[in-house]
């Protein structure tokens, strides 16, 4: 870093520095806890009964009452397999690294963060999950030695993107990372539950942190249980940081944005997917869930978890642009899918959401919807998506659309007027409201796990800045 940087800058860089450093792994896993309290299995007992065996179990086998509805499932500690170690394959984590699992949680996964818990409570957790499993006993967890890190800067990012063709990381996380390699499909854990590797272009959902650091001893640790193997030993320490690097260089930072921007053309409204217009729109990513079952439970977590969309309209047409990470194309059978879902006005939102609609006796919504299978889009009023899993035709009044599948990702682009007066009790969109959408997105090689978003407010018009008194 050069010292000539104007002074503001130079704080800016400052502070960007430390809050990078405070989010990294390595910030948790040195022994920053000068008062660490004596053990306390018992205490740890007692906090793990109320907090943790509802998923994994009275006992700690992964057999709690909840533990059925997630996948990955809560992990049976009887059997000492921990996957987010900083210590060799094989075996025990360090007392730090279970620390930040149980502080900051898996996300991505089922398991919470219980930053809220007292420290030293975590730490007699740590103690009594440590009593669980013989492997604590057998040897003392050493972390792994890394060389130091170069740097961002000093990264060489070529080289790290030949080392993760070269060691077959491609092969699982696909060629940038969107979870599409050839061997992706049909892997099992070792609990004999089917198993995806990570979206490396999705760091917001990475289980053991994103930073450089973190993702080096993800693959020189191996992920155990989950058939990602360790790769200590076939990297020298240097190239372990180019790799690293290159891999933090594969994320796509999200934008979660709270209300959607939609920009207004003076042209013409795209219609296709690489039009230049679609530059002067703002992306807002959406995160995607699973739903709650017929029966009451949540389904499988869907695959696909992100959804990013652009709006542009002019006095009389509206039009958005989706894409999404699916690792497989499916364009016949269950194909992939998509339904853009009008809220209706008057309907309270965090009362009715996608993830438990449709449900007996449920009113219609406006669908929007395209098929992979038809490559047609379609509007319609209906109160279930049976329209759309039917595959086949474009149900309703037919709407213009275009879309594309390369690497691993479908873009989609769909037009429908605003007015919407060709559809009865379809959606009217008037610009000096938020019309408010959700996301309904299928993965056809999954058909029953539709993933699907909250409500969000698209704004048309430039939102008023809210006018403050004068102090
Ligand atoms: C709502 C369910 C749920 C609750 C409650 C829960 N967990 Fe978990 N936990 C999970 C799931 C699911 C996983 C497996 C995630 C994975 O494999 O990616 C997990 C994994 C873990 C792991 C394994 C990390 C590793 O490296 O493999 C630890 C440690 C853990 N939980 C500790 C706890 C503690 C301590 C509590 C209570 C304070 C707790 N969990 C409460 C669902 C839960
Ligand atoms: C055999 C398939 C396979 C190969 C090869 C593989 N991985 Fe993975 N990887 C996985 C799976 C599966 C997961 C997800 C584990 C889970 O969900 O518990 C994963 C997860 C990850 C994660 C995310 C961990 C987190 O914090 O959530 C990173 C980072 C990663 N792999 C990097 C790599 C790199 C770099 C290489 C090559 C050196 C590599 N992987 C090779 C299967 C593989």
């Amino acid at each position: 870093m050069t010292w000539c940087s104007p002074p503001a800058l130079r704080q800016a860089i400052v502070l960007r520095t430390a809050m990078l450093s405070l989010m990294a792994w390595s910030a948790f896993a040195r022994p920053a806890f000068a008062e660490r309290p004596a053990p306390d299995v018992a205490a740890g007992r007692a906090e793990y009964v109320r907090s943790c065996a509802r998923c994994h179990g009275v006992e700690g086998a992964g057999d709690g009452i909840d533990a059925k509805r997630f996948y990955p499932r809560p992990r049976d500690f009887r059997l000492g397999i921990y996957k987010f170690r900083s210590t060799a394959s094989g075996t025990a984590p360090t007392d730090e690294d279970l620390f930040r699992t149980v502080t900051h949680g898996l996300p991505g996964s089922n398991m919470p963060d219980w930053p809220h818990l007292d420290e030293s409570i975590r730490w007699h957790l740590v103690e009594y999950l440590k009593s669980l499993a013989p492997i604590f006993q057998e040897a003392p967890a050493e972390p792994m030695a890394v060389a130091a890190d170069p740097g961002k800067p000093h990264a060489d990012l070529a080289k790290g993107r030949a080392l993760y063709e070269k060691l077959g990381c491609a092969a699982c996380h696909g060629p940038t990372g969107r979870a599409n390699g050839s061997s992706a499909g049909g892997l099992v854990d070792d609990w004999g539950m089917p198993i995806r590797p990570a979206n490396l272009a999705q760091g917001w959902n990475y289980r053991g942190g994103s930073d450089a650091e973190s993702v080096m001893r993800r693959f020189l640790s191996g992920i155990d249980g989950a058939g990602m193997p360790s790769y200590a030993g076939t990297i020298s320490p240097e190239d372990a940081w180019h790799l690293a690097y290159y891999v933090v260089s594969l994320q796509e930072p999200p934008r979660w944005n709270r209300i959607a921007r939609a920009t207004r053309v003076r042209g013409e409204l795209p219609k296709a997917i690489d039009h230049p217009a679609w530059h002067q729109a703002e992306r807002t990513d959406v995160r995607l869930r699973s739903v709650v079952t017929t029966a009451g439970e949540w389904a499988k977590a869907p695959t696909v978890t992100q959804v990013a969309f652009q709006v542009l309209y002019d006095e009389e047409t509206l039009a958005i642009k989706l894409a999404w990470d699916d690792p497989t194309e499916n364009t016949q059978g269950p194909a992939d899918a998509l339904a853009v879902v009008f809220k209706p006005a008057g309907l309270a939102g965090d009362v009715v959401t996608l993830q438990a609609w449709p449900h007996e006796g449920s009113s219609a919504l406006d669908l929007w919807h395209w098929s992979a299978a038809t490559k047609r889009a379609g509007e319609t009023l209906s109160p279930n998506f049976d329209v759309i899993t039917a595959g086949g035709q474009a149900a309703g009044i037919e709407r213009s659309s275009a879309a594309r599948y390369a690497d691993g990702r479908w873009q989609v682009v769909l037009q429908r007027p605003l007015a919407s007066p060709d559809l009865e009790g379809g959606a009217v969109l008037n610009p000096d409201e938020l019309p408010t959408l959700a996301f309904a997105i299928w993965d056809g090689s999954h058909a029953s796990e539709r993933a699907v978003s909250p409500w969000i407010d698209v704004a048309l018009r430039p939102l008023k800045p809210v006018q403050h008194a004068q102090e």
